[in-house]
């Protein structure tokens, strides 16, 4: 699909930033990066492996581990370990209900990470994020940036398990499941986030401030630069906000690019 098209998809044609580059969308374009395998995590690591790499915890043997011993654990973990670790994981309530954990998916090498709020139906069905509705409107917005999920793009979520009828996380559940986000960011480095939504808002900034406030700037976790858009799935009730979040995507693209340039 063209970018006009995709652009048309998402009701935003008239839009367009001045001097913005037009990305290349092409279906047909060769991706730059092909890092989406686990495995390659191992081959290329972004940073040195304890010398003793801990394996991924059975259930019982997680839940003897105090909170602390359990973040730190969880914050030597490799990527192989990674997926069985957060399959393993019992440290709240939505491991009883549901299907298939979503750990993540994408380039472990990504320089964008995408952070959505936790799993719906149609991710706790597949155990990957971002696959319903909101899913594809994540992925058309990608494609109008002339990217691609797996190529240079990582998607997590705040919780790796679906909260039942896809209610907002709880505090004790967000802050349960942090660790593993936090191995995430860690583990990837990514040059950019993109907080979707007030729950990785709230979670990465630690704060309770409207998206309208916090957009249209860059925030820092830890090292990382962050911005702040819409949920897609806000997006998709609230379709006269996409063009503002299209914006907010532009912008983040700009930054990254004067960011790489900077380091030229
Ligand atoms: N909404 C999210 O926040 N994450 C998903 O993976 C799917 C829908």
């Amino acid at each position: 699909m063209r970018r006009d098209e995709l652009l048309n998809a998402l009701g935003l044609t008239p839009w367009r930033l001045r001097g913005t580059a037009t990305p290349n969308a092409d279906a047909g374009a060769e991706p730059q990066q092909q890092h989406i395998a686990v495995d390659l995590a191992n081959a290329l690591p972004r940073e040195p492996q304890p010398e003793k790499t801990p394996s991924a915890l059975p259930a019982m043997a997680q839940e003897t581990l105090s909170p602390d011993g359990r973040a730190q654990r969880i914050a030597q973990l490799s990527w192989d370990l990674f997926a069985a670790d957060v399959a393993a994981c019992t440290a709240c309530d939505l491991c009883k209900t549901r299907t298939k954990p979503v750990p993540g998916v994408g380039d472990v090498r990504a320089r964008w990470l995408f952070i959505g709020e936790g799993p719906g139906a149609d991710e706790d069905r597949k155990g990957e994020p971002f696959v319903g509705q909101a899913g594809k409107l994540l992925d058309q917005m990608l494609a109008a940036l002339g990217m691609k999920r797996g190529n240079d793009v990582y998607i997590a979520n705040v919780l790796k398990c679906r909260p039942p009828n896809n209610r907002a996380p709880t505090p004790q559940e967000a802050d349960a499941c942090r660790p593993y986000l936090e191995r995430q960011i860690a583990l990837i480095q990514p040059k950019i986030i993109v907080a979707l939504g007030k729950s990785a808002a709230m979670l990465l900034l630690n704060t309770d401030a409207s998206i309208a406030s916090l957009r249209g700037r860059v925030h820092r976790y830890r090292e990382a630069p962050l911005v702040v858009t819409y949920h897609p799935a806000y997006l998709l009730r609230n379709p006269a906000d996409k063009a503002k979040s299209w914006e907010d995507l532009v912008f983040t693209k700009r930054h990254l690019e004067s960011v790489l340039a900077s380091e030229c």
